[in-house]
């Protein structure tokens, strides 16, 4: 037995064989976000989730990104378990984008351990530390899935796609700093909670949101600070990006053009958000140019990524906090040309009907803690 095999199993026995509720944390930049979940007899049911906003922990306003000092995130996490009455004693917490990276490369085709061997020296052209500071992990990707999965579908096209496709293999890398890793084991021991899986944000909220089906999607995390698009096609990521503008420039560019402080920009922004109002028709004005760079950087990258795979993108999914902004799905629509549907992620777990509508309207936001949180249920 490895010494990695024996503190995974210090963590099993400690966590004892009767837990059956699991809390998921995600580390948002502008509010952090807990879901608790209970596997019954396969299912789940939602126990808990809320949020608390980062703002006031570090004397800004609520909706403002910032990366809060270890000392204020346990005592905002103490907080929230408190105000959400978390009682789960195992959990699992999500690794912002920001301290990770996704990144798909191309190699020539080898044998599988000599990949094993090439695959960290090609990560380090990607990766900004050394390779020694973070934990890798890759995947190769069927060589064309089309071809993979549905062979009897092989057309003169898909042919043609294997000749120029050579003799590469095209690999996901994924990273996380083992800094962050620490910095959470740290927090789950001080708030009594054994947490054992650490997660990419980007596999959470994919879990929680994408439909069972093979077709190329878009899904698109409208964050405070920045955007995040993953391109998921037969069910595996197989791109992901970050757009450096996110719901909080919409809440600037408000407060610009209005001239009123960010703290009141932002109210207005959840109560008009891009529909503007009577009073206001400065607002619509200010709000739009953010909104549809945003839009334009998502259907830049899922342009690249049609032209690259021959595989037309059929739809958008929108998560994170500023896709309930009103009105947000018609400009998405309008910018991209493509379907939009509103990421509905506690559609997977069982919950009280009369908190249906509620659910439904919070639902973008909590898309990375839910998917976490059925991860963590897999192994209870
Ligand atoms: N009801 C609402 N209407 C409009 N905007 C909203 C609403 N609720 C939250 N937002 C905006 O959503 C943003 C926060 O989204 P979210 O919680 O997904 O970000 P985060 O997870 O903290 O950020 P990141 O994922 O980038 O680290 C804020 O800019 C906030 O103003
Ligand atoms: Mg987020």
């Amino acid at each position: 037995m490895g010494i990695f095999d024996k503190v995974l199993k210090i963590v099993k026995d400690s966590t004892g064989p009767k837990e059956k509720s699991a809390v998921a944390i995600d580390f948002g930049s502008s509010s952090v976000k807990v879901v608790q979940l209970r596997k019954e007899k396969g299912r789940a049911i939602l126990e808990t989730y809320g949020e608390l906003t980062c703002g006031p922990y570090a004397e800004l306003s609520v909706g403002q990104a910032t990366s809060l000092p270890a000392e204020k995130m346990l005592e905002l996490l103490r907080d929230l378990f408190r105000e959400a009455n978390v009682t789960a004693k195992v959990g699992a917490m999500a690794i912002p984008l920001r301290n990770s990276l996704l990144v798909s490369v191309e190699m020539p085709e080898m044998e599988e351990s000599k990949l094993a061997e090439m695959v960290p020296i090609e990560a380090r052209k990607y990766v900004p530390l050394p390779i020694s500071e973070v934990i890798l992990d890759w995947r190769l990707m069927p060589k064309s899935s089309l071809d993979e999965r549905e062979p009897a579908l092989e057309s003169a096209d898909s042919r043609n796609r294997k000749k120029s496709y050579g003799n590469k293999v095209e690999i996901l890398i994924a990273s996380i700093q083992k800094d962050i890793v620490r910095l959470y084991q740290d927090i789950a021991q001080k708030l009594g909670l054994v947490s054992d899986v650490f997660e990419i944000e980007t596999f959470s909220s994919i879990r929680s949101v994408m439909p069972n089906d093979l077709s190329a999607t878009v899904i698109l995390d409208i964050g405070a600070g920045t955007s995040k698009i993953a391109i998921v096609d037969y069910g595996l990521v197989r791109l992901s990006h970050t757009i450096v503008k996110g719901s909080q420039d919409v809440t600037i560019a408000i407060a610009k053009s209005l001239s009123v402080p960010f703290a009141k920009a932002e109210e207005i922004k959840r109560k008009f958000g891009l529909l503007g109002d009577v009073d206001n028709g400065e607002l619509l004005k200010s709000v739009s140019p953010t909104v549809e760079y945003i839009f334009a950087e998502a259907g830049k990258v899922m342009l690249q990524y049609q032209k690259e795979h021959k595989r037309a993108v059929d739809k958008i999914i929108l998560i994170g906090g500023g896709a309930m902004m009103k009105g947000v799905g018609d400009v998405a629509r309008e910018v991209i040309g493509l379907p939009v549907v509103m990421g509905a992620p506690f559609d997977k777990v069982e919950a009280p009907v009369f908190l249906s509508n509620v659910l439904k309207e919070t639902g973008p936001e909590f898309a990375v803690a839910i998917g976490l949180a059925l991860r963590k249920l897999e192994d209870l």
